[in-house]
Order: C-alpha cells, then structure tokens, then sequence
C-alpha cells in the first residue's frame, strides 16, 4: 500500500516478556487480506523494491522444494513454481489469505499455519523462502532455529524485512503522539545548549503501523541487525548476500516523495543465508 498510508510508531514493550503470537492477526480479516492483495499489486514497493530483489536472490529452482513463510495470497507461491520448483509449500497464519491462495493457484500446497509453530514433518527444503513476514514471528531466534531445522545441507533462507534503519529513521507525518511530535529522525541535535537523542537503535521492540487511512492495525516486531545476524549464526546459518535495493532510476512512480525516499532511505533489507 501506498507509503502516504502509512503511519507507524512504536508502541511500548521489549521482545521476549511474553510471547506474543498474534502480531500478524490483523490479515485474518478477509477484507483487510483482499485490500493487501490488491494494494500489493500497485505498490512501489513491492513491484520495485521487494519482489524483483526477492527474485533475484533465487537459486536455479529446477526440480527443488520450497518452503514459502507467510506466504499471503500465494503470488509468490505460484511464481517459484513457474521457476520450476516441483515442490512447494506455502503457509500463512491467515485463513482469508490461503482460502485465495488455494481457489487461486494449483499445484501448491497451502496450509493455515504460525510462523511460531511449524508443523511439517519429515520434510526438508532446498529453499525457506520469506516475502516479508519473517516479522511478525514472536522470536526471531526461534524461527532461525526452526528454519535451519526444514533446510537440506546447503540449503538457502531468503527473506525480506523492513530496513531496521527505516522503523528507526522513518516517522511519516503525522505520526503524532499526544503532545502533537511529528515526524520524529533519528539522531541527535545540540541546539542552545539543549542536547536531544531520536531514536533508538539498540532495542528491539514492537512497532504499529496503520494502513488503508488509519482503518487497520498491522503489528511487528523491530530488531537491531546484530540480532538477526547472530540468531542465524546460533542456528547454523551463514551469511550469503545481504541486499539493500535502491529504487531504479526509472521507476514510475507518480508520488516524487516516495520516488525521492526510496532513493535515499532505505525501506527493505533482503538476506540469503545459508546452511552450513
Ligand atoms: C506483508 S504480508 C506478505 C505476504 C506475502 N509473503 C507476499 O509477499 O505477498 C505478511 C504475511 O504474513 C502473514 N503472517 C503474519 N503473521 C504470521 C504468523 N505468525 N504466521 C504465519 N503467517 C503470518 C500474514 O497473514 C501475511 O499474509
């Protein structure tokens, strides 16, 4: 969905109190699922940042199994398949989500599951393929271990997330909170003798971002980089490639403050890694 839409803030809590296993809850209502779908279809970020990058960071899938996470209404899904994949599996935590995926695309497996909770038995994968939901698990530690556990030797975990520097940089206005802050970056200015710190880039916390004009409520979780890196290494996983796509210079984008944004800011990290 269109960035203009979005306003997100961080809301109170660290990581790791309880466990929370429902941040991804609001995709199970059908028509906020159906207006993902369709927004996705349109957005800058998707068609010029995540997908194409995403695409590129497959292997040869010729004949390979993959294990699609989060894997909404099954577009990505389908196109590993077209690729080539004999086997693929998609899961996501949203009933509404997989009900289009299954009457959608043929030949895929799609099962309402938890990122938290995988239930796949004696099944291992060529390839962990994660379109943007790797953040919405309670751990990230968890999964990492879990995806390393599905992964064949050699195995690749390619995934996408929100740039950790976007959630701590990045506050559209009006972002506001109740004494009226908007647009809040992250550093720090000395101004008279008044020393103010923005941000902060060391705690991993929840944030809330509202889409479709403030109507819906995502949730997700925010870590630093060096927790990613290391919940990945704990699970035998090596670092491959790490991409931060660029907008291309000749998208077509008719918003000239996001074509400016994804210029300069950036809004996604992608990452394979790799069993050892
Ligand atoms: C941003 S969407 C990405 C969808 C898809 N990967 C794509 O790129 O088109 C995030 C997806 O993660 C799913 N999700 C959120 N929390 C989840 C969880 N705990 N377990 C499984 N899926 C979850 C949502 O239902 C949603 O379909």
């Amino acid at each position: 969905m269109p960035l203009a839409k979005r306003k997100i803030k961080e809301i109170a809590g660290h990581m790791g109190k309880k466990n929370k296993t429902d941040l991804g809850l609001v995709y199970k209502d059908a028509t906020f699922s159906r207006k993902y779908r369709e927004a996705q279809k349109i957005d800058p970020f998707h068609l010029y940042l995540d997908k194409p990058n995403m695409h590129k960071m497959l292997p040869n899938l010729k004949g390979k199994s993959v294990l699609c996470l989060g894997c909404g209404g099954g577009a990505e899904c389908a196109y590993i398949k077209r690729r080539g994949a004999s086997r693929v599996i998609g899961i996501d935590l949203s009933e509404a989500m997989i009900e289009h995926a299954r009457s959608t695309y043929k030949g895929i497996d799609f099962m309402v599951m938890s990122l938290d909770d995988i239930q796949i038995k004696n099944e291992k994968f060529d390839v962990v393929y994660a379109d943007m939901s790797v953040h919405y698990a309670s751990s990230i530690e968890k999964l990492m271990k879990r995806v390393s556990s599905l992964l064949k030797r050699k195995g690749l975990f390619i995934f996408s997330m929100t740039h950790p520097l976007y959630d701590v940089l990045v506050r559209e206005p009006p972002m506001g909170n109740k004494n009226g802050q908007h647009s809040k970056l992250f550093g720090y200015v000395n101004k008279n003798g008044k020393y103010t710190i923005y941000g902060d880039y060391f705690s991993s916390r929840k944030m809330e971002s509202f889409w479709f004009d403030e109507g819906s409520k995502v949730r997700f979780n925010y870590w630093p980089l060096g927790r990613t890196f290391s919940s990945a290494k704990q699970a035998g996983l090596a670092l491959d490639t790490l991409l931060e796509p660029k907008l291309p210079k000749n998208a077509s984008i008719s918003n000239k403050n996001a074509y400016e944004r994804y210029r300069k800011i950036p809004r996604v990290i992608i990452f394979r890694f790799v069993k050892s």
